[in-house]
Parts: structure tokens; C-alpha cells; sequence
């Protein structure tokens, strides 16, 4: 595998980046992957909606960017385990962020952010926002990331703001034709083949499932996905970490987290 990999998820605004992002993350931690996820989401700060037990006030992605100077230690400082899940850990926005909590942040600053992040876990997922013009984090994220899942909804909006934004990722340092097309939240009664072909062919799908709408409203995107229902979901799920995961690397007897704090212990030293 290319371990060290980065993973953008980028798409219309309410697509299903962030559930792709959950779902995704977890399944590869299933396998003993080391994955970390970065929740850019500035505008409605994810950690609260995801990990609500976290205590994570002292660990908010805002406060990471906008420190004087950047290392892996204070990564390691702001990352939110979240147990029992060993073999995954997240930042994010926190409780009560809003865009004048922090100082802004260059675009340097975010570069250096993602090549410290990537020396931290196999796979680094990140959560763009869709709006791109006032979040930094996500176009350097859709410009290193060695692979863009690009998330398109059966609705005449994502297809307006495709539009719109794809434009903005003309230049050729974005290799916006090697994007991976996903089709999300596709409903019964949408015309999946009609909008697949609109937005140039899709190469994975996920299917609504009642379960996963229920988890995002309750905080339970962790959970697992059961019953007959989510059997399409999941196996769809497992086919898009598939791509991800040639050669799974060995099972680490210690543990991500242990791994990492360890690591911070060292760095200390
Ligand atoms: N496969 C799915 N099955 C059922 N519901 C889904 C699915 N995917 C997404 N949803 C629903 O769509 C909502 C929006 O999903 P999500 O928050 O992942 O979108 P987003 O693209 O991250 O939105 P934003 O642009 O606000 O960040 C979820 O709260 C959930 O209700
Ligand atoms: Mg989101």
C-alpha cells in the first residue's frame, strides 16, 4: 500500500461528504489501517456534531493553523482519539468556534499542515468544505491529496454548484480529471443514470439508507451500519476502501493512539 496517503472528499454542499469521510474512516481503521480525519468545516464545527462526549475545547483545528509556528507535536497536541476505535483519531473545529474565534491562516501554513498530517497515519482523509473561496485548508487539501473523491448528489443543486466550482480547480495542479466520481444519498426515485451521465460517469455509488440519515442526526456515524437496509450501503463502503487498501499493512500490536502519544512523548524529550 501507499501508506502516508492523502484522501480529499470534496463535493456539493450537503452531499454527504462528512458521512463518505465517517464511513469511509472507519472502515479502513476496521482493518488496522491508522487513519486520521480532518474535519475542515469551519462553518458548523464538526466535532461537536460527531463526537459530542470528546473533550476536545482545548483542540480545535483553528487554534492548530493559526499558531505561531507549526510542528508535529502540536498536531499530535490537537488530535481527538475516539474510543474504542484504536486505529483512528480526528481534528476538527470545536464547540463555539466561529470564524473570528482565531487569527486566519496562509496558505503555506496549510501546505505545512498536510505534510506534517501525512507522516501520522497510513491514510489522511480529509472532509473539505464546499466552500471553497474562504477555507484555505480544503483547497491546499484538493491540491496535495494523492486521490479527490468527488461527491455529487441526483439534485439539480449539486449540479448548479459543480458548475459553479469546478471551474475553480481549472489549473492543472489540481489534476481535476483524475477526480473519482462518487454519487451520494441516491434515493429510490432518483434518475441515477441520468445524473451519473450529466456529471461525466460515476465510478462508486452509495445508496440513502434510513439507518445512516438516523445516525447523522444522533451523533452515531461511529456506529456500525446493521440490518438488511444498509447491506447495499455497506458493501458499497467496503468496495470505495478497497481502493485505498492494495496491500492492508500487518496488524500493529499497539495500538494507533498508543503509537502517536508515544511518539509525542518523544518529541518532548
Ligand atoms: N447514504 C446516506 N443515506 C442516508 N442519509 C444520508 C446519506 N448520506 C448523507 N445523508 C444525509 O445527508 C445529510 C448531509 O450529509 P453530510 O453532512 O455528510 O453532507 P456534507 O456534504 O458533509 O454537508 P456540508 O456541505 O454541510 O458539510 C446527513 O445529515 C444525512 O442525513
Ligand atoms: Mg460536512
Amino acid at each position: 500500500m501507499n501508506n502516508h496517503q492523502i484522501i480529499a472528499i470534496w463535493g456539493s454542499p450537503g452531499s454527504g461528504k462528512t458521512v463518505t469521510s465517517i464511513k469511509l474512516a472507519r472502515e479502513l481503521a476496521s482493518k488496522q489501517i491508522n487513519v486520521l480525519v480532518i474535519l475542515c468545516d469551519a462553518l458548523c464545527p464538526s466535532i461537536p456534531t460527531l463526537l459530542p462526549d470528546a473533550h476536545a475545547k482545548e483542540k480545535s483545528l483553528g487554534k492548530l493553523l493559526s499558531l505561531p509556528s507549526l510542528s508535529q507535536e502540536h498536531i499530535l497536541q490537537h488530535l481527538v482519539p475516539c474510543k474504542p476505535f484504536d486505529h483512528l483519531a480526528f481534528i476538527g473545529y470545536v464547540h463555539g468556534d466561529n470564524a473570528f474565534t482565531y487569527a486566519s491562516y496562509t496558505k503555506e501554513r496549510a501546505f505545512d499542515f498536510f505534510t506534517l498530517a501525512r507522516h501520522l497515519a497510513d491514510i489522511v482523509i480529509v472532509d473539505c468544505s464546499s466552500l471553497l473561496s474562504t477555507d484555505p485548508l480544503s483547497v491546499a487539501a484538493l491540491e496535495v491529496a494523492d486521490q479527490v473523491l468527488r461527491v455529487y448528489e441526483c439534485t439539480l443543486k449539486s449540479l448548479s454548484y459543480f458548475t459553479s466550482h469546478l471551474p475553480l480547480l481549472g489549473d492543472s495542479r489540481f489534476h481535476a480529471d483524475r477526480h473519482l466520481h462518487l454519487l451520494s444519498n441516491v434515493k429510490a426515485k432518483q434518475d441515477s443514470v441520468q445524473y451519473s451521465n450529466v456529471f461525466g460517469g460515476i465510478h462508486h455509488l452509495l445508496p440513502f439508507v434510513s439507518i445512516v440519515e438516523q445516525q447523522a442526526a444522533s451523533a452515531r456515524l461511529l456506529d456500525a451500519c446493521e440490518g438488511k437496509e444498509a447491506r447495499s450501503y455497506l458493501s458499497a463502503i467496503q468496495k470505495l476502501a478497497g481502493r485505498f487498501m492494495d496491500h492492508p499493512p500487518k496488524a500493529e500490536k499497539q495500538s494507533f493512539i498508543q503509537r502517536l502519544t508515544e511518539k509525542l512523548k518523544g518529541v518532548r524529550s
